[in-house]
């Protein structure tokens, strides 16, 4: 019987170390595993199932040995120019970068919703935007049974989203704050804090308390990528294309796990027990929300965390609110790891699914 092979192209890297872990959780029956990065990182070794492994250099001949799959965790351009050279060997790619998500032969796919499109794929499956596949696994069973006229996104996303940089200037933050002897003084003299002396890797503004409503480029229309990302990929994950969105994605001083404020407007009217029981049996979500019935009762109020969704697979939901401002509709709060189900986990499972 032939070998079954995987690729992880990105090893290295925060996503890549993440796929890792999931691998080695899943303990999947895939017999070997080969690990890539660039040639800063040929030669390094990573440790893995108990297993030492050296990383390979990724190069234009990587894929002739044959692989059955491949995770990419390495950029768009490194996608865009090996995930087409890996399909052409025979091996299916699951790529996690925005190259691919919105070419019409390159399903987009997030398994609790959508993984009857895998068999569609041609060779390159795209894993969407982190942002975007915490949103959908809550709002494909909402959409199967109300029928979704509108959303309004709002998202808190974590600097683990933004790369190692991102994390550094978090980090550099903190180190930098730890010296000022009080922030209360200095917000009652109204003293400037937001100067830093510590030089910024990633972003173009101290993250380090602030909040940044700048997400990837900005585009003419005023947008950012992020925003109109989460805007195409919904519509294209739910088969809504002209489905109206709308999108403010901001960067907030969390280390880890995006969350979401997502206001839904339904074409149908909805029970509230019912929509909840929808949402506590759809594959892959936890609700956390004790809030549902008499709010003002609850002393130890239960929603969504980062700090509690970081390392964990699932989607969690909750401050699920009826918006009193139309016919039909909801504000929910979504929480997820940007990480492991936002890229590492889903792009597994997917793997998971194909075997
Ligand atoms: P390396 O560690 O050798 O630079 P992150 O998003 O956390 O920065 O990680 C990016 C990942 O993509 C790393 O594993 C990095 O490898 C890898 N990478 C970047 N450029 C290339 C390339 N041209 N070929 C292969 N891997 C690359």
């Amino acid at each position: 019987m032939n070998k079954i092979r995987l690729a992880v192209v990105g090893a290295t890297g925060l996503v890549g170390r993440t796929v890792l872990k999931v691998l080695e959780e899943k303990n999947l029956p895939i017999d070997e595993y080969v690990f890539f990065a660039s040639s800063n990182s040929a030669g390094k070794k990573l440790n893995f199932m108990n297993k030492e492994y050296i990383v390979c250099e990724l190069n234009e001949q990587s894929f002739d040995s044959g692989f059955n799959y491949a995770i990419f965790s390495a950029g768009g351009s490194t996608s865009k120019k090996y995930a087409p050279i890996a399909a052409s060997k025979g091996c299916i790619v699951v790529d996690n970068s925005s190259a691919f998500r919105m070419d019409e032969n390159v399903p987009l796919v997030v398994p609790e919703v959508n993984s009857e499109e895998i068999k569609n794929n041609q060779g390159i499956i795209a894993n969407p935007n982190c942002s975007t596949i915490q949103a959908v696994v809550a709002l494909k069973p909402l959409d199967d049974k109300y029928n979704i006229k509108r959303i309004v996104y709002s998202t808190y996303q974590a600097v683990s989203g933004a790369g190692r940089n991102g994390v550094l200037d978090l980090e550099n933050g903190i180190k930098d704050y730890n010296q000022h002897e009080s922030y209360i003084d200095s917000i009652c003299n109204k003293n400037d804090t937001t100067t830093s002396t510590y030089e910024l890797s990633k972003f173009n503004y101290p993250i380090f308390s602030n909040c940044l409503p700048h997400i990837d480029v900005f585009l003419e229309n005023g947008y950012t990528k992020e925003e109109e990302k989460m805007i195409n990929e919904t519509r294209k994950i739910l088969k809504k294309p002209d489905l109206r969105i709308t999108a403010t994605t901001v960067r907030v001083p969390v280390f880890n796990s995006h969350s979401e404020a997502i206001n839904i407007e339904f074409e149908n009217d909805f029970d509230m027990d019912e929509l909840i029981n929808t949402l506590s049996n759809a594959p892959g979500i936890i609700l956390e929300d004790n809030l549902l019935k008499n709010p003002q009762d609850v002393t130890n109020p239960m929603y969504p965390l980062a700090i509690n969704a970081s390392g964990k697979n699932e989607v969690f939901v909750g401050r699920i609110r009826r918006d009193y401002s139309v016919k039909s509709g909801i504000n929910i709060w979504i929480v997820a790891d940007n990480i492991r189900k936002g890229a590492a986990t889903n792009a597994v499972q997917i793997v998971e699914k194909m075997l």
